[in-house]
């Protein structure tokens, strides 16, 4: 068999784990060629490929982003995509593709197997943890290492200055990294994307912290949290492919609030892209390989159109629709755990 393999969308730790592990059982155990396509969908539409060896994969499992390239280009954005994608397996005679991505490329993917019937299937990868159909994604738990090392060190400076340390973390959708990290790092305000939040309220956690002789605080927020209608302003941003709007900035916002509202000095700190750089935790490291072997099995299989998802503690087959049909945020019950260590 030929296969073809992509990494798609934001990048994050435990990409290349992924890549290796279809290289290495793909051609050590199956005897195929494995074809990397460079810069996620732009690879196949503009047939930017390159072969990939044993040798040319050896040592990348420690290295964090994709040595494949990835770009947040849609194929459905022009009309004739799926064509084009379609004409390059053809042309380089795939038997299928192996999209790795979170929910804009496993989208893509998706539609491609759905309705232009693409010998496609995927790989669920994304720092955000949002991902339907598996109980998590690789590159999360690199992510939150990194958010919780960030409020940890925050807390030593916040508590000499006695100030208020804003750290916003990433979180489009879900508030996956800031609930955990808030968590592990003793956050005393978590605010997320999945429950609007009333800047009074944020206050009022913080004041009363300083009422009991706490003279310092960390506000943990996603960078798509968002204030409940009429409580705050705060401005739109540009849209990328797949119309998101470009986030990070509600750190700020809420350190001049918070400054303005209780007269604390408020520092923030945008922990931004270091969440996605960086060697892959010993987890993701493992979660990846894990999934990048079961996506391999089933490719040789010809299971187009399915995902390996994490069920438990197993690696099970789940249709690639189911995994993209919904994302996966944050339930109430997981965040009512911390509601007692806030304030
Ligand atoms: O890949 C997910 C993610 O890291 C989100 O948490 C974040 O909103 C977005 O990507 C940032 O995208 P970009 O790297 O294009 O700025």
């Amino acid at each position: 068999m030929r296969v073809g393999v992509l990494t798609g969308g934001g990048d994050c730790p435990g990409l290349n784990a992924a890549i290796r592990a279809i290289v290495r059982k793909g051609i050590d155990q199956y005897g195929h060629a494995i074809v990397g396509f460079r810069d996620g969908w732009r690879g196949p539409l503009e047939n930017l490929h390159e072969e990939l060896t044993i040798e040319s994969t050896r040592g990348i499992l420690p290295r964090g982003g994709t040595i494949l390239g990835t770009s947040r280009t849609n194929p459905f954005k022009g009309e004739e995509g799926p064509e084009r994608v379609r004409e390059t397996i053809e042309a380089l005679h795939l038997d299928g593709l192996i999209a790795i991505g979170g929910e804009d490329t496993l989208g893509a993917a998706a539609r491609l197997n759905g309705e232009h019937a693409v010998p496609v299937l995927g790989v669920p990868k994304t720092i955000d943890n949002d991902l339907a159909a598996t109980d998590m994604t690789f590159g999360f738990d690199t992510a939150l290492q990194v958010a919780t090392e960030a409020i940890d060190r925050l807390h030593t400076t916040a508590e000499s200055h006695h100030r208020v340390m804003v750290v916003e973390v990433m979180g489009r959708h879900a508030g996956w990294i800031a609930l955990h990290s808030g968590l592990a790092g003793g956050g005393d305000v978590i605010l997320i994307p999945e429950r609007p939040f009333d800047i009074e309220e944020v206050c009022r956690l913080i004041q009363r912290r300083h009422a009991r002789g706490r003279l310092f605080s960390i506000v943990v927020v996603a960078e798509g949290a968002i204030p409940a209608e009429g409580t705050m302003e705060v401005a739109e941003g540009e849209k990328d492919e797949f119309g998101h709007v470009r986030l990070g900035g509600i750190g700020h916002r809420l350190e001049r609030e918070i400054e303005a509202r209780t007269g604390f000095e408020t520092r923030a700190v945008v922990l931004g892209h270091i969440q996605r750089g960086g060697t892959p935790t010993a987890f993701d490291r493992v979660l990846a390989t894990r999934l990048g072997v079961a996506a391999i099995d089933a490719a040789h299989e010809g299971r187009w159109g399915t995902m390996p998802a994490l069920r438990g503690i197993r690696i099970e087959l789940v249709p690639l629709d189911q995994a993209v049909e919904k994302l996966r945020t944050v339930p109430p019950e997981d965040y009512e755990v911390a509601e007692p260590f806030l304030g």
